[in-house]
């Protein structure tokens, strides 16, 4: 059963114990296991862990955009406060429905890695924000010509009527990154996946891109969702962070707690792995040890089998429970654990 508790007025996201699975020729492979989290009306979550954690999975399964294979489990419950103030079970809407259709896109935006798949090497790239913004807006051909052109303007793109007629290809990685972005943020979405948006371009055009998506949620009010496998990058747009590893949340709070406060070892290892902060495309260099598959997934804590502070007898017998360490700051580690209970 799908938990009915409604939605707060601060949220526009709301997913609790979200737990999706995927039918393999090798067995059932669990990559998210029963997880919350929230987005706030106007702010940036941040969703932060290694590859294979399931970032791209938890969140692209709010707009349904999973493969066949996949199953969301019966108690997982998506809430999404739709424009018109109506709240949607996401994981209720049938998968060809008008009400997905409309949100998707049209709500919910996402952008992600490579920009060139995104795009039809066939059609110029004007014309494919105009026929994003036809399908999502009540707008003329003429003004969606006009939001185009002024959203290829605002991500930065110079000369946006000659862009405006040109074709992906002739594109730099950077510009098709913005113009995705463009795409995105024409249907006036409100909410934005950004999907590791930055990790194939270089430092300068990943921080001309940070910088962007910061003024343009402060112009449009929009609820963002960004993930990245890089603390370093998180700490420039999000207002909290959730930590995840093998398909769990380890640590949640502010930015500023995650950042000056980790208390997960997972999340120490994350931070520890970026050599300087302000540098920003520098990949992780890898924690030590291996992520075991999600086919053999440890019991207990996810973390145990590669954490310098493992408890044997402890942390491999139970996944630990949630510890309250602030308001907005939460832990799951043994280390934390109130020992008397
Ligand atoms: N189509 C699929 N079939 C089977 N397993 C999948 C599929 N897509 C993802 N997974 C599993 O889900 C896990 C999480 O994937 P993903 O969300 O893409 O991780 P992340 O985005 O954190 O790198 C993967 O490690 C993999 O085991
Ligand atoms: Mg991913």
């Amino acid at each position: 059963m799908a938990n009915t508790k409604e939605i707060t007025k601060d949220n526009l996201l709301e997913v609790r114990n979200l737990k999706i699975s995927f039918k393999t020729d090798e067995g059932i492979i669990t990559a998210v296991d029963g997880i919350d989290f929230s987005v706030k009306h106007g702010q940036t979550l941040g969703i932060v862990g290694e590859s294979g954690s399931g970032k791209s999975v938890s969140t692209w399964s709010i707009m349904r955009l999973l493969p066949k294979n996949s199953i969301i489990d019966k108690g997982s419950s998506i809430q999404f406060h739709r424009k018109s103030g109506k709240v949607v079970e996401m994981t209720k809407l049938k998968a060809n429905s008008r009400e997905l259709r409309k949100i998707r896109g049209g709500e919910v935006a996402l952008i992600f890695q490579e920009p060139m798949s995104s795009f039809s090497p066939v059609y110029t790239i004007g014309n494919q924000i105009v026929e994003a913004v036809l399908q999502h807006r009540d707008v003329s051909k003429e003004e969606a010509e006009e939001i185009a052109v002024d959203m290829l303007d605002r991500v930065g793109i110079s000369n946006p009527r000659q862009r405006f007629r040109q074709y992906p290809f002739e594109l730099s990685g950077g510009m098709r990154q913005r113009a995705m972005i463009a795409v995105a943020l024409s249907m006036n979405p409100s909410l934005l996946i950004a999907d590791e948006p930055t990790t194939s371009l270089d430092v300068t055009i990943q921080a001309q891109i940070l910088e962007l998506m910061n003024e343009l949620q402060e112009e449009l009010g929009m609820s963002i969702i960004f993930i990245t496998h890089n603390l370093g990058v998180i700490a420039q747009v999000a207002d909290e962070i959730e930590v995840m590893y093998l398909g769990k949340i380890l640590e949640r709070g502010k930015t500023k707690e995650i950042i000056q406060q980790p208390q997960h070892p997972y999340t120490q290892a994350l931070l520890e792995a970026i050599p300087r902060l302000d540098r920003l495309g520098e990949r992780l260099t890898a924690i030590s040890g291996d992520i075991p598959s999600p086919l053999s997934r440890p019991v207990g804590c996810p973390f145990y089998t590669r954490c310098e502070k493992v408890m044997p007898g402890i942390c491999d017998i139970e996944m630990p429970k949630p510890t309250q360490l602030s308001e907005t700051h939460t832990v799951y580690c043994f280390l934390h654990e109130e020992k008397d209970v």
